[in-house]
């Protein structure tokens, strides 16, 4: 049996490489997803440029000069609906969503972080980790709550930091492992069996769920 591809929409504000990496992925058949919106609230972003060349559905709703963040949020909930898209995936999305937001698409709503989570959420995290001094950083791969960063984790990965690290250094390492984990974690969602235990994302056996299949 063929597992059917679920609609992803992909929310960014800027380059775009997540997109782009989600995007490979499902081109190269290692994510049963596909891309039915890529939505930018930037109208310069590249990575809407790079969408739109792709042949993908596009849309951009300026955040800037919005009459409220309210109004904002309706018309990006109103572009999602509109997409069929069963999950969202938030790659450099530069925005905060509300509860109400959250609650429309409970527990699927994906965001990418280059930190090990919960330390160093927010903006400027590669500085914010070398600052503090630790040997080891990374990426997380979480599912949105209405929070900073906080909601429960999917996946990780480890990057070491090294003596001679600027933040551009250590961002870039981070950046290539954000790549794989974000089509790992999604894919997992997809494919896996999962529940939420408190903060835990339970997959499979771990979840004490019987496969019917
Ligand atoms: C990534 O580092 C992501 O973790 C963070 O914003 C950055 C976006 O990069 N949330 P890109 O636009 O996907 O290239």
């Amino acid at each position: 049996m063929t597992r059917r591809a679920t609609p992803i929409a992909v929310l960014i504000s800027g380059r775009g490489s997540n997109f782009e990496a989600l995007h490979q992925a499902t081109e190269e058949g290692r994510l049963p997803a596909r891309i039915v919106l890529v939505l930018s609230n930037v109208a310069s972003a590249a990575g809407i440029e790079h969408a739109r060349s792709l042949g993908l559905h596009t849309a951009v709703v300026p955040s800037r000069g919005a009459e409220s963040r309210a109004a904002h949020e309706v018309r990006v909930r109103e572009e999602i609906e509109q997409s069929g898209a069963e999950w969202i995936c938030l790659a450099g999305y530069m925005r905060l969503l509300s509860e109400e937001f959250v609650a429309a698409f409970p527990n699927r709503i994906l965001n990418i972080h280059p930190s090990l989570l919960p330390s160093f959420p927010g903006l400027d995290v590669q500085q914010a980790a070398l600052d503090h001094g630790v040997r080891i950083s990374g990426c997380t791969v979480h599912l949105v709550d209405a929070g900073l960063d906080s909601g429960p984790i999917v996946g990780q990965r480890a990057v070491d930091v090294r003596s001679g690290d600027d933040a551009a250094s250590l961002a870039r390492r981070i950046l290539r492992q954000e790549h794989e984990l974000y089509a790992d974690a999604l894919g997992r969602l997809l494919t896996e069996d999962w529940r939420i235990e408190g903060r835990r994302v339970l997959f499979g056996p771990e979840a004490g769920i019987e496969r019917a299949d």
